[in-house]
């Protein structure tokens, strides 16, 4: 089994919590700690949900850095969830995890350095907007030697976006930060709404989470119940996407996903800004230098992120509390 070295750059954000523990469930996943970017909620919110979702998980070993508390050029926004904040203790149970001293941004460049010391470059799952990434890039461009790839949920090319009609909310809060790392020279990873609408969780899979998940699935029972993601005007069919999770089961299980490489590209300013766009046939770029996931099994996500929640109920207290329950 390969294991991954792993920071996860993060603005949580429901569908985050969700990918977070499915990461710190899987052995093919060292998580080296997570970086929190404002995204979905403000900074402060996010580093507490952060916190959070680390202390449900066990890992109190994984630290936690905040980072930028907005975007590099724009105005800042928020998502569609932002009045969320921070998680209610009758959502998420409180934990005695704290953010860490260091900066998110020094913790990105100092790790990178060491992977490239060990000749071991790490993964960046970037599952928010990617101010952390292009500040670590910016400011130290020697970091990139210690970066393998940076798998980021975000952009849409085939789907339309969902914050505005043109531009999916990761890539819209920072486009510009978008635009550093695509055209860094990093090996990039593209998770877009095109392939994340593919799957979509129903109240029966959040029953599963909290039938089999301990205190872990409860809580991610308890925030999806609450803050309903479906969509069936879009969709046509009932249920919601759980997006970020994506990146993890992309590294855990790259066979459920198809891919092709194309040069990408974001649009920084003006009504499209954030709209993101992908050269698939070679029409303008003659370098396709970014992955781009297209499609995916949905059967095996979904089985793949239930399984995988399920392990935190092999070992949990008996004291899970559900909404409602
Ligand atoms: O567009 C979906 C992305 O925006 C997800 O990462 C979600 O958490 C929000 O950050
Ligand atoms: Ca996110």
């Amino acid at each position: 089994m390969s294991i991954h070295k792993v920071i996860i750059d993060t603005d949580p954000g429901v569908d985050d919590a969700a990918a977070i523990l499915m990461a710190l469930a899987s052995p093919e996943i060292d998580v080296l700690g997570l970086t929190v970017v404002a995204g979905n909620v403000p900074l402060e919110d996010a580093a507490a949900n952060a916190c959070k979702i680390v202390g449900l998980s066990g890992r109190s070993d994984v630290p936690v850095h905040a980072g930028a508390p907005g975007p590099l050029v724009r105005d800042q926004v928020f998502g569609k969830y932002a009045r969320i904040g921070a998680f209610g203790d009758d959502l998420v149970a409180g934990s005695g995890v704290r953010p860490a001293d260091e900066h998110a941004v020094h913790f990105i460049v100092r790790k990178t350095r060491e992977a490239t010391e060990a000749g071991d470059p790490i993964t960046i799952c970037a599952i928010g907007p990617l101010t952390n990434i292009a500040l670590a890039l910016i400011q130290h461009p020697d970091v990139a030697r210690g970066i393998r790839q940076v798998v980021s949920m975000g952009g849409a090319f085939t789907a339309l976006g969902h914050r505005t009609p043109w531009a999916e909310f990761n890539i819209y809060a920072d486009p510009h930060a978008a635009e550093i790392v695509y055209r860094s020279g990093v090996s990039v990873v593209v998770m877009p709404l095109d392939m994340t609408f593919q799957a979509l969780f129903t109240q029966k899979h959040f029953e599963r989470f909290a039938e089999e998940g301990g205190q872990a699935g409860a809580a991610l029972f308890n925030l999806f119940s609450r803050f309903d993601r479906s969509d069936i005007d879009r969709f046509g069919r009932p249920g919601g996407p759980i997006h970020d999770a994506t990146t993890i089961a992309w590294l855990i299980r790259p066979d459920l996903f198809k891919s092709r490489k194309a040069a990408v590209g974001v649009q920084v300013t003006g009504l499209t800004k954030g709209h993101t766009y992908a050269d698939f046939h070679q029409k303008i770029a003659h370098v396709a230098d970014a992955t781009v996931v297209t499609d995916m099994d949905e059967a095996g996500f979904i089985n793949l992120l239930i399984e995988r929640i399920s392990r935190y109920g092999r070992a949990a207290p008996p004291e899970a509390k559900l909404l409602g329950g």
